[in-house]
């Protein structure tokens, strides 16, 4: 019989693997294997300039300096002088706008310097550090810092790199750890892992972002090292002096990112790696999940409380159950004899439906995805062709090798019958990927990476972004113009551009609370802004306090879905009694009404790379230090949320970052730079509102575009120094918004003792249906006399009973005067 070819992986190309090497590969710094040797850069002997692009060279190992734009430079070493193929799954295109740069030779060194940044290379160390070209801040190599150690038992190195930790520096980032903000002090492993009820400074998680932040004299700059194999990061816990990452295989890549204000880093970093596309208008409203909702009426019961208790609700997910034996893209029809129908009922009642889709596949030779994947060898073979098999859910699986680009397109077309159906959104599981036993692939499974070829070494990282990005494409196309909803539990860098993510198996307990908090912080300024946690905790059981108080954060966690195990009691937000559902109705509601502002900042992150969370110390950027009031965060950049994290508290101090502030509930004027002590009975959290703001409100709905909207109310907060406000809008659910097919208001604010002007622009093509705003002018500072609209008197305004000024105003274009 004719041999048949792999279609994914050319066998030539395969790693030739003994026990020995085996064994070395489970185990790679076991060094009773194999000798392994340091091997350093010598002295700079040779430059070289191609483009953008310099190299140097010591005779034999050559370091790549290439200028990516005016404030990212990156650096790849090459042990004996060949790169390796560049080709990454994080940044789709390496080169920016470049302006203007040059080299020059000194006695002791080569500098390159663009308009912000010089990048010197030592001659006769092979240092390099990179200098702030106003601040002199430098971020500099540590003796020996970049290095490989040979292994040629797997045919590659580990490669170091190694830098100094100034005395003050501290570190922020990696996506997704657990503890605290700051990274100081700590060391760091990324491997994707699924960590069921994870605790503190417990690592590694689920995802992995090999991106930091680091703040030192005020300034700050970024690294990102997109190696894709088991990376480590040590922020000076080693010693203090050093920070260092290392890699177990793959090329010595880094980006050095340029500030020098944590946020400069942040949005630069979404520019290499993206940003997360609009998401469906509904996917900000509230979701309701729970392992499992079945059979059918038990989904449609809970649909039925959500509209009778009216308490606002867009989704519905279906967990494993929903499947017949845990096979994908299958129904079980016993618990939903059919779900097109029960699809399209709660569709009219204004529910979406998600599934869950594991990457496991049932090794069953009447499944029709299992034939297919095996009649097409798209599954993920050993090192000696075996298959790839281990047990999940559906017991005995193989596994898609989602970096085979054949592969992404059949599991994206996989989902034809399900969008068909009416299914909404798709969560992908287990994808770390997550196997019963073992943890995870044995290290010696190959992967076609886009015809780059790997080892699970190379490509375990990456392999549920993968997943999730052949789900995100095929939904795409079988979706045509409308915007699809996934959501991935592990990732990697760039892995925004594809889905939201939660933050996984987390626990009903209040440290959880804190955890969850920071954790969505820490996703926020690496990237991944769609983010959320279990509201609730996963496992465990939450009193009533505790999930009302999960509830309250939840609003403002982008990605706002209650989740919990199938062995917990019962888990929706009335299912602790009538006094903590008036509390989570409130809150669920204060979601829907403030909906027109967060979709405002989703856009700010899509179109701009501002990340939705914004963390105090983005705001202070000199208070980094001992993770001061590391639970407060902006959401966009108008409402400061200080949740309250602790048990029984009635208040809590809070501490308002620069400027004027005022207190949502109470309109209450607070000043800046100062800490106070807030009432936050159990029915009220403290928020604050940014003076100048022009925060627009929806009326409440039970679900996102219940009704048509036809006025929109804006909160227009006074200050005294010139303050400007966006809104954005679109069509909510198509990709027009790419054709520029949307509107962006601009409003002004700025006022004084006597008083008070507030414009508005508008730019783009999309026309609202509302023409209406109810304007509500908070904190006037003196008695309302004359309110003139474009120059014209208006005599129909009044102040109502909370010292609102309260009008209507009909205009888009407008200038309005109070005095
Ligand atoms: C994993 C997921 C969890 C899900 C469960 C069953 O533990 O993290 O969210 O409910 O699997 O599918």
């Amino acid at each position: 019989m004719e041999e048949q070819e792999d279609p994914i992986i050319d066998k030539a190309e395969m790693m030739d693997e003994t026990e020995d090497v085996q064994q070395h590969l489970n185990n790679p710094v076991d060094v009773s294997v194999k000798p392994i040797i340091k091997q350093y850069l010598g002295a700079v002997k040779k430059v070289k300039k191609e483009g953008n692009r310099f190299y140097f060279s010591d005779g034999d190992a050559r370091v790549e300096v290439r200028i990516v734009s005016d404030e990212i430079i990156r650096v790849r070493l090459a042990p004996h002088g060949v790169f390796l193929d560049d080709f990454s799954y994080a940044v789709p295109e390496v080169d920016q706008k470049v302006s203007v740069f040059k080299m020059v030779e000194l006695d002791d060194c080569y500098t390159i310097s663009t308009s912000t940044v010089t990048c010197r290379v030592e001659k006769a160390t092979f240092h390099i550090s990179f200098i702030d070209i106003v601040t002199s801040v430098v971020m500099v190599d540590e003796p020996n810092s970049m290095h490989w150690e040979e292994n040629v038992d797997f045919g590659g190195y580990y490669i170091y790199a190694t830098k100094k930790c100034q005395d003050e520096e501290n570190f922020f980032g990696l996506g997704d750890k657990s503890g605290n903000f700051n990274l100081r002090g700590r060391r760091f492993e990324n491997w994707n892992t699924d960590a069921y009820s994870f605790g503190w400074n417990q690592d590694p998680l689920y995802r992995t972002i090999p991106f930091y932040i680091g703040i030192h004299d005020k300034a700050a700059y970024g690294i990102f090292f997109d190696n894709t194999f088991k990376s480590y990061f040590d922020f000076g816990e080693e010693d203090v002096h050093k920070t260092s990452f290392w890699a177990d295989g793959g090329e010595l890549q880094y980006y050095y990112i340029h500030g020098p204000h944590m946020m400069d880093v942040v949005k630069r970093y979404a520019s290499l790696t993206g940003t997360h596309p609009m998401p469906p208008k509904w996917t900000l409203g509230y979701q309701q999940c729970r392992w499992s909702y079945y059979p059918e009426a038990k989904v449609k019961d809970i649909a039925k409380q959500f509209r009778d208790r009216k308490i606002p609700c867009d989704a519905i997910y279906l967990d494993i159950d929903y499947m017949d034996g845990y096979r994908c893209f299958t129904w079980n029809k016993k618990y939903f004899p059919d779900p097109r129908r029960m699809i399209k009922e709660l569709a009219d009642d204004g529910f979406k439906t998600v599934v869950m889709i594991d990457p496991g596949i049932k090794v069953d030779d009447d499944y029709w995805v299992f034939k297919e994947g095996k009649d097409n060898k798209y599954f993920c073979r050993r090192s000696d062709d075996y298959f790839m098999e281990g047990h999940v859910w559906p017991g005995r699986c193989q596994f898609p090798d989602f970096t085979s680009p054949k592969v992404r397109k059949w599991w994206g077309k996989l989902y034809e019958e399900l969008v068909d159906m009416g299914v909404a959104g798709f969560w992908n599981d287990m994808n770390e990927p997550a196997v019963f036993g073992s943890g995870t692939f044995p290290n010696d499974v190959r992967h076609n990476y886009d015809g780059y070829r790997g080892s699970h070494r190379k490509a375990h990282n990456v392999y549920g972004m993968q997943m999730v990005r052949a789900t995100y494409e095929g939904l795409k196309k079988l979706m045509r113009n409308k915007r699809p909803f996934t959501i991935t539990r592990a990732g990697y860098s760039g892995m925004q551009r594809y889905a939201s993510v939660w933050t996984g198996d987390n626990v009903a307990t209040w440290e959880h609370l804190k955890i969850g908090n920071i954790q969505c912080q820490r996703l926020s300024v690496s990237g991944v802004p769609f983010c959320g946690t279990d509201i609730g905790g996963f496992s465990g059981e939450p009193d009533g306090e505790l999930f009302s108080r999960w509830i309250q954060l939840g609003v403002f966690s982008p990605f706002m879905r209650a989740h919990s195990a199938g062995d917990t009691a019962e888990r929706e937000p009335w299912s602790f009694g009538d006094f903590y559902e008036d509390i989570n109705r409130k809150f669920i509601e204060l979601r829907y009404r403030l909906m027109p502002y967060l979709y405002s900042v989703f856009w700010e992150h899509h179109r701009y790379g501002f990340p939705i969370l914004r963390p105090l110390i983005m705001l202070e950027q000199e208070n980094v230090g001992n993770n001061f009031r590391q639970d407060e965060f902006c959401y966009g950049d108008k409402l400061l949320i200080c949740p309250v994290l602790e048990q029984g508290a009635v208040s809590r101090k809070v501490y308002l970052p620069k400027g004027t502030w005022y207190n949502f509930w109470t309109h209450e004027v607070l000043v800046g730079e100062s800490e106070h002590e807030v009432e936050a009975q159990i029915d009220s959290m403290p928020i604050f509102v940014r003076a100048g703001s022009v925060l627009p409100e929806y009326p409440v709905m039970q679900y996102v575009d219940e009704k048509a909207i036809t006025e929109v109310f804006l909160n227009i907060y006074h200050s005294d120094y010139e303050v400007n406000s966006f809104m954005y809008e679109d069509h909510g659910d198509t990709f027009a918004y790419e054709q520029d097919i949307y509107l962006e208001k601009k409003f002004t604010v700025k006022g004084d003792e006597a008083h008070l002007k507030i414009n508005q622009n508008v730019a783009g093509l999309y026309t609202p249906n509302y023409e209406l705003y109810d304007c509500n002018v908070i904190g006037v500072k003196f008695k309302v006399n004359k309110v003139l609209i474009d120059s014209k008197e208006i005599t129909d305004f009044s102040i109502d009973e909370r010292g609102r000024l309260r009008f209507k105003c009909n205009k888009n274009f407008f200038e309005i005067q109070i005095s």
